[in-house]
């Protein structure tokens, strides 16, 4: 059967399919990816919806969200789960799971222009001082500058081996001292309002609490 002949419904198990097999593999290798991903992208969704992005837009976000580091399939799982801060060397080559996941994802995702701008743009910083190409201001992609900031935020309030994480409070303030030359300003307006008092997200830095909670069942 030739590719036009594959009828659309199908084509689509099939990718979506592959997209879970990609997302197993990375959770075998590093557990703590598995949850993040998943994290991130309610928090980017919130935060695509409090922005006032189209429904198709903030599920279309909140995909790629799920697949941000899928390139970390790549990377050394001594580096994944090294104790400890990484060298300047080994910060480089983690961050290469930026251009690894371009990779992997290309031949899939064909059509899908946010997915690949996440992937490979979610560590550029709004200054011109990320990875991999030094992008800044707009120039970044509204997805990638969304789950940006997601992902720090997800990234500061989870403890990890090495470290314990931030309360709340840091955490917005982290992201407050850095809008503008990191993250986006508005999406951390967007993300600082949703942790308002009272609001599901204000539970966030307590886990247990957030996930029986089920804070976005409109999303
Ligand atoms: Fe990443």
């Amino acid at each position: 059967m030739r590719r036009s002949q594959i009828p659309d419904c199908f084509a689509q198990e099939l990718f979506l399919s592959a997209l879970k097999s990609l997302a197993h593999a990375l959770q075998a290798k590093d557990p703590y990816t598995a949850g993040h991903a998943l994290r991130v992208s309610l928090l980017a969704k919130a935060v695509a919806q409090e922005l006032g992005l189209s429904p198709a837009e903030v599920r279309q976000i909140g995909f790629a969200a799920e697949l941000h580091d899928i390139g970390k399939i790549g990377i050394s799982e001594r580096l994944l789960h090294k104790r400890g801060p990484l060298t300047d060397y080994e910060y480089d080559e983690v961050m290469r799971h930026t251009m690894i996941g371009e990779q992997i994802i290309a031949p899939l995702m064909g059509v899908d222009l946010t997915v690949k701008e996440v992937v490979r743009w979610h560590h550029e910083r709004m200054n011109g001082t990320g990875t991999p190409d030094g992008l800044s201001g707009d120039d970044i992609p509204l997805a990638a500058r969304v789950v940006a900031v997601a992902d720090a935020f997800d990234a500061m309030t989870s403890a990890r081996p090495y470290r314990t994480s931030l309360s709340l409070d840091a955490a917005r303030r982290e992201l407050l001292e850095n809008a503008g030359t990191q993250f986006d300003p508005e999406c951390v307006a967007a993300l600082v309002r949703l942790l308002a008092p009272h609001s599901p997200l204000a539970a966030y830095n307590n886990p247990g609490a957030y996930w029986c909670q089920t804070p976005f069942p409109h999303l």
